[in-house]
Parts: C-alpha cells; sequence; structure tokens
C-alpha cells in the first residue's frame, strides 16, 4: 500500500477506503473495526444494538478515525436492503466488506427450535449471500474490492452439538472459494477466515439460546484482536483462506483422514441432557 509522506505526516492510501463491518457492536467485528480503524479506513459499522454501535464509533472517532454506524437487523432482507441504500446514497463505493455477524446455538439439532434454526440461517448465510449480491457488482465495476467472510473451524470439521452452525459455516467456505476462484484476475479479492474458538460474548449468547448448557470449546478461546490482526493481514495479502490460530490449518485434513474416528469419538464430547436423545 502506497504511502503519502506530505507534510512530514505518513497517511496510507487506506485513508480514502470505505469497509463495512457486520457484527460490529461487539467480540471480532468490534475488534475489526478498532484495527482496520487505527489503519485509517472510513468504517460503516453495522448491528442492532445501536447503544454499543455509537459508543465504539466515539471511541474510533477521538483517536483520530472515521467511524460511522448503521443499526440493522441483517436478519431481515428490507433491512439488508436498507443497509445497502443508506451507502449508496452517500455516494461511496464499499471497497470492503467483512461479512462478520453470526450467532450460534449447542445442542442436539432435535432440540432446536426452529424460530432459532431460521434465523442463524438468515444470519449466517442468507445475510452474507445478500449483501454480496449488492456489493460485489459494483466491486466488479470498478475492478476493486475485497469480500472477507468470517467463517469458522467448524465449516471444515461438522460437529456434534453445533449441526446447523458447522452447516452455515461449510456453506461460506464453499461461496467463499467459488467466488475466490470466480475473481482470479481480476483486483477483487473474496477470502474467508476459520477461527477455532474466540474468547467474545458468543459462547454467552449461545448459552443464554440453548438454557445455559455449556459449550466445550469454550475456555479455549483466542483473542479476538488476533482474529482481527488476521482481517488486517488479509487486506494487505488478499488470499483465499486464513486460519486463525495457523495451525488449525491441518483441521480439514483431519476429517478427510480421521473422520472415522470423529464419528467415534465426538458424540462423547457432547454433554448430554437428561431427557435428550
Ligand atoms: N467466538 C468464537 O468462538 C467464534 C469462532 C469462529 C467463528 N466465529 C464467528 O465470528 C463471528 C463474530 O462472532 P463473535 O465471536 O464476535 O460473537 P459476538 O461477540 O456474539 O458477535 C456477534 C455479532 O453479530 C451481530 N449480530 C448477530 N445477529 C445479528 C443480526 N440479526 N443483525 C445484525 N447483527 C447481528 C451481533 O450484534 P448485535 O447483537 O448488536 O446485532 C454481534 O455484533 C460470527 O460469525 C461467528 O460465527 C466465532
Amino acid at each position: 500500500m502506497k504511502k503519502d509522506t506530505n507534510n512530514g505526516k505518513t497517511q496510507h492510501a487506506w485513508k480514502q477506503k470505505l469497509a463495512v463491518v457486520t457484527g460490529a457492536s461487539s467480540g471480532i467485528g468490534a475488534a475489526t473495526a478498532r484495527k482496520l480503524g487505527a489503519q485509517g479506513l472510513s468504517l460503516m459499522l453495522v448491528a442492532r444494538r445501536g447503544e454499543l454501535l455509537a459508543k465504539l464509533a466515539d471511541e474510533i472517532n477521538r483517536s483520530g478515525g472515521d467511524a460511522e454506524i448503521l443499526c440493522a437487523d441483517v436478519s431481515r432482507e428490507e433491512e439488508r436492503l436498507r443497509v445497502f441504500e443508506t451507502i449508496t446514497k452517500q455516494k461511496r463505493p464499499v471497497d470492503i466488506l467483512v461479512n462478520n455477524a453470526g450467532i450460534g446455538w449447542y445442542g442436539y439439532y432435535a432440540d432446536m427450535p426452529w424460530s432459532m434454526a431460521l434465523e442463524m440461517i438468515q444470519v449466517n448465510t442468507l445475510a452474507v449471500a445478500h449483501l454480496s449480491s449488492l456489493i460485489l457488482p459494483q466491486m466488479r465495476a470498478r475492478n476493486s474490492g475485497h469480500i472477507i467472510n468470517v467463517g469458522s473451524i467448524a465449516g471444515g470439521i461438522p460437529s456434534q452439538g453445533v449441526a446447523l452452525y458447522s452447516a452455515t459455516k461449510s456453506f461460506l467456505d464453499a461461496f467463499t472459494t467459488a467466488l475466490h476462484r470466480e475473481l482470479r484476475g481480476s483486483k477483487v479479492f473474496a477470502s474467508i477466515i476459520r477461527p477455532g474458538p474466540v474468547s467474545t460474548g458468543f459462547f454467552k449468547s449461545a448459552k443464554r439460546r440453548n438454557g445455559g448448557r455449556s459449550i466445550p470449546a469454550e475456555s479455549l478461546g483466542i483473542s479476538a484482536q488476533l482474529v482481527a490482526d488476521r482481517i488486517w493481514g488479509l487486506l494487505k495479502r488478499p488470499r483465499r483462506v486464513v486460519y486463525v490460530p495457523w495451525y488449525l490449518g491441518v483441521v480439514p485434513w483431519v476429517e478427510a483422514g480421521f473422520g472415522w474416528l470423529m464419528d467415534l469419538l465426538g458424540p462423547r464430547l457432547l454433554k448430554r441432557k437428561p431427557g435428550s436423545l
């Protein structure tokens, strides 16, 4: 990335770039917003909890950044269209779209209420496909842009207790990989980041949705900051996929070679609730 050193000040060319970050009110999204804001990108922060977004935007703006907020529920089509129209009205092209908003739930799929399953499909997959469909044509027309989807290691190793969550993240794996291949040779990029467990409010929210049952991976979490650093790394050096931590890159190989072992051992990890399967 070029630097402008006029007047002795170092100003990155990122300064003119607009990044839309969904799910920016907490966890990985908030850490990503802080990281990109500190690197000079202009930000549009999207989520439902407006007070958290406002606090974060204020923090970023007070440190010399440029952040605006847009309260929206990305599970709803009309809200996604409103996000797109608001940005379009400002006549600012979206340079970077970080599809980060996502929800989890832990337990047997047979116990998962359909309303919860539908919401998960809408947030984790439909919102990503729709926002990308709205923004990608403009990126392609300008031959410039980057879509980063926040997947999960769960997409590469479908696991007991997170059946639908794993499936939504597998969707992102396939979707992003295919997009990356479609865009090859252009200056528009599609990348997926596959974190392992991250210490955010994600587990707390997932537990709240499934009656407080503890989740095995909960205690192993890395920091959201590390994921945000990798997202920044992807912008500087675009690649199809990044694992956080890096050694989780072995996981798809484990699934391909030792899926039979997961079939044997996996069910032992799912803490059984009296009365369930
Ligand atoms: N934590 C982990 O272990 C882990 C591991 C791998 C991947 N991930 C992925 O990382 C992403 C971020 O999760 P996180 O760990 O940072 O959890 P988090 O702190 O719970 O953040 C989730 C974000 O998604 C937003 N969101 C949820 N539903 C939304 C909706 N309908 N409309 C708009 N925004 C919505 C939330 O904002 P509002 O509630 O304000 O709307 C929040 O900002 C998710 O895609 C998750 O699947 C997490």
